[in-house]
């Protein structure tokens, strides 16, 4: 052990609460022996320090902080050299506020469109979301700060995230929802990660021995500090057999008392418990070291010129017909929209940040030398068409040369904590739209929204510009694009289905029961539309720019790729090249093609430039459920060169080794995997895949203390189906109000069980039993145990707390 000398100095007690927060973003200090504590903070687009009382939903006003694009936004830039930036200045800030560890970046799958939270994740592809993950992790280390790579794993859905079960096979397991991972610990150097609320395979990610020990420790080597999502805790004793080091928030003295017992009672080991304690003390005395030198202040102007520039790289041209773009100096335009006035720049709940100032179309369109025919916000954010608004934009619209239209997502549909339900955007904003063509039919659409949409509508405009969540620079960086001061080059990190009936996981998302299933497989994104040659309206890969770029001589050799680019155009640009790898006729069933490098380039109008991709371990490898092991199958590879999963400009073929003849697979019992038609997989063909029987995720008889608060609905108590129903009524009407009530979102979705780690020690877990056994209908019973339970619990606390401030407490 690194401290064993202050370990041996500390008593079982102080070990105990190290283990777990003080307060809403503190690790215990223990001033007797200058063990000092650590602050963190979200999020992932900026930083969230709150200056008073800390609530992890951003309900209490945070400090003013650069509010950068989200992840969703800047993955679409496929720059690495660009997430290092923003996470350099990530770290700066928080140095600067004093936070030690960032929770973040976000990395998880965008498995359905749906996800509530999908606009802080970087993509579908788990090579580019790792990719980009380590960067920024790059960034934000080289700060003295500890980034937070979140939620370690398999967290692609926000309904009842704190209460589901994710059911996959070991191989998707590991080529989908881990592979970010394992690139982010291993190349970007993670010195902390975050495990998320779910199950995964039966067992809490938390306490997840596979997850946390086989494959983060053993196999990736990672020797940070694991910490708890908020209120992610399960099992405080499981989660530190397992090397969590951190339970977070505030479970009091309670998860304290529960590691002291566990030791005496030796269900617990001393050497288990001594090693968490080391890890974090690791952390918590470099990190203190670190702080040492932190820095004083940063430049805010800097800061918001670099959010400038990941919003202007990071945004998609997705359709530019008749050349309308860029705008030609002067013409009359008209600017429509509410989110031209109020921007929607970034998604609602723990990644919400206050930023150091707000740009808006509105007023920054006055230095682009346009004349302006009108400004109109033309709808409102929800309900039904306004007349008024509306006839104001059509007005301003009909003597414009060129409309631009800012619209997309609101705010109700990209928050934590729920799910959407359908992929449209409001139709008050479709239905101005349609009006406005028959008035003008120039028509440049300026998306928001940071996950993709189903564009039925995209024939009113001539132009559509996809800015996602660009941060609080994002207006200016969307008016560069169109007046060609900036050439776009961002390329979408996830497809753009036709319709949501068409995606994957349509028929498997969210799950209603306990147990969410699955059951596409390998197949997420593009790996099903390719692979099953499903149509999309833009595929994964796609962008525009104003320049062309051809690719001539393509030469594939064992260690990579070598492709020559060349702009072709007036303009200068940059082009995302993207190596594609495929096996014809495989064996081992697999996706047409996989995304298995890229490379963005810059070219001046006329240069030609050698683009080398390496080949690295991913590039052919598989998960062999039999050998348990990264294997690769022998035989003849596509190695594509493109620009974009469907845009293939040149291809050759590579012979291939294999590592084994062991197969996996029997595909009589695997027969729609291997066609990749997988969005009505039966029973027995999941159960194949799985290799064991699928769980059953029923709810019946009584509610337990892992389920959540809206499964009240199943309460016997009159009063728990009471409160439930008073719950649901709120819920709905904030959504028909449009705004989000983040804290309502929380209770709805949260497990009786966190309620004792989210109260700084006034429950503990009896009580909390105590609770399930009132919502079951054993009033009295559970009544006892909660009133009962609090004079114990408070009792308890204060023996605690005595035997902290002596340091006295049992050595064993
Ligand atoms: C979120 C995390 C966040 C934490 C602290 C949780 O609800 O899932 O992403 O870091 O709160 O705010």
């Amino acid at each position: 052990m690194k401290n064993q000398e202050l370990i041996n100095k500390m008593t079982l007690e102080e070990k105990a609460v190290f283990l777990s927060g003080r307060s809403e973003w503190e690790t215990w200090e223990i001033s007797r022996l200058g063990i000092p504590s650590v602050f963190c903070s979200d999020g992932p687009h900026g930083i969230r320090k709150q200056a008073g009382a800390g609530d992890h939903l951003g309900l209490n006003e945070s400090l003013p902080a650069t509010c950068f694009p989200t992840a969703a936004t800047i993955a679409n830039s496929w720059d690495e050299e660009l997430g290092k930036e923003v996470g350099e200045a990530l770290g700066k800030e928080a140095s600067v506020l004093d936070v030690q560890v960032l929770l973040g970046p976000g990395l998880n799958i965008k498995r359905s469109p749906l996800c509530g939270r999908n606009f802080e994740y970087f993509s579908e592809d788990p090579y580019l979301a790792g990719k980009m993950a380590a960067s920024y992790i790059r960034g934000i280390q080289s700060q003295g700060v500890y980034a937070c790579p979140k939620h370690f794993a398999v967290n692609s859905q926000e309904l009842r995230r704190m209460a589901m079960n994710a059911v996959l096979d070991e191989r998707t397991l590991r080529e989908i929802y881990l592979t970010g991972f394992e690139i982010a610990v291993k190349e970007g150097g993670a010195k902390a990660i975050m495990t998320s609320y779910n199950q995964v395979n039966g067992v809490y990610a938390n306490e997840n021995q596979h997850l946390l020990q086989d494959i983060l420790r053993k196999e990736w080597v990672f020797d940070g500090i694991v910490i708890t999502d908020w209120g992610g805790s399960n099992d405080h004793i499981k989660g530190v057999q397992a090397r969590s080091n951190l339970e977070m928030p505030t479970p009091g003295l309670d998860s304290a008392r529960q590691i002291v017992a566990a030791v005496q009672d030796g269900s617990l080991t001393m050497e288990e418990l001594d090693t968490c304690v080391d890890d974090l003390l690791d952390a918590v005395l470099t990190l203190n070291e670190k702080r040492r030198s932190k820095a004083e202040k940063f430049q805010e102007e800097r800061h918001h010129e670099l959010a400038r520039r990941a919003a202007s790289e990071s945004a998609v041209l997705l359709k530019n017909s008749d050349h309308i773009l860029p705008l030609k100096a002067g013409c009359t335009v008209a600017v429509i929209g509410d989110f031209a006035v109020e921007p929607r720049y970034q998604g609602a709940g723990s990644s919400m940040v206050k930023p150091t100032s707000l740009e808006t179309v509105e007023k920054a369109i006055q230095n682009y030398g346009w004349k302006l025919s009108g400004i109109s916000r033309g709808y409102k954010r929800t309900g039904d068409a306004d007349e008024v608004l509306k006839k104001e934009a059509l007005d301003a619209a009909a003597k414009a040369d060129v409309v631009l239209y800012c619209f997309g997502l609101d705010e109700m549909s990209e928050v934590e904590g729920m799910d959407r339900s359908h992929m449209r955007i409001p139709q008050n904003q479709i239905e101005l739209l349609q009006a406005m063509v028959q008035v003008n039919d120039k028509i440049v659409g300026i998306l928001s929204a940071g996950a993709s949409i189903e564009m039925p509508w995209h024939t009113c405009c001539k132009a559509i510009l996809h800015g996602y969540l660009s941060g609080q620079a994002g207006a200016s960086a969307m008016l560069e694009i169109l007046s060609g001061k900036v050439n776009p080059s961002g390329r979408l990190a996830e497809s753009y289905p036709v319709r949501y009936e068409d995606t994957p996981a349509f028929r498997y998302f969210p799950s209603t029961e306990r147990n969410s299933e699955y059951r596409e497989g390998l197949y997420v994104g593009y790996r099903y539309y390719d692979t099953s040659s499903v149509r999309v309206q833009y595929p994964f890969g796609f962008g525009l720019s104003y320049t062309e770029f051809t690719y001539t001589d393509l030469q594939v050799d064992k260690d990579g790729i070598r492709v020559l680019i060349t702009n072709t155009g007036d303009r200068d640009g940059a082009e995302v090249v993207q190596m594609y790898v495929g096996l014809p006729n495989a064996i081992v069933f697999r996706p047409e093609k996989e995304l298995k490098g890229f490379r963005k380039v810059f070219l001046k109008a006329g240069e030609s430039r050698e683009v080398r991709i390496p080949f690295d371990d991913k590039t052919f490898r598989y998960w062999n459920v039999r050998t348990n092991r990264w294997e690769v199958e022998m035989g003849t590879y596509q190695i594509m060169v493109g620009a974009s999963v469907s845009d293939i400009r040149l291809a050759k073929e590579l012979e291939v080794d294999g590592t084994t003849s062991e197969y996996p697979y029997n595909p009589a019992e695997l027969q729609y995997y291997y066609t990749g038609i997988i969005q009505q997989i039966s029973d027995p063909e999941f159960e194949a895949l799985l290799g064991h029987p699928i769980p059953d995720g029923k709810w019946s008889g009584e509610l337990g203390i892992n389920d959540a608060v809206c499964q009240m609905y199943y309460a016997k108590s009159s009063l728990a189906r009471f409160i439930y129903k008073i719950l649901t009524d709120r819920k709905l009407k904030n959504e028909a109000a449009g705004k989000p009530d983040l804290n309502l979102l929380f209770q709805y979705n949260i497990p009786f069980r966190a309620i004792a780690k989210m109260t700084g020690g006034m429950v503990s877990m009896h009580m909390v039993n105590g609770v399930v056994e009132v919502v079951n209908g054993h009033f009295f019973r559970g009544m006892g145990k909660v009133i009962g339970g609090f004079f114990a619990n408070l009792r308890a606390n204060r023996a605690y707390e005595k035997r902290l401030s002596s340091g006295k407490g049992a050595k064993k």
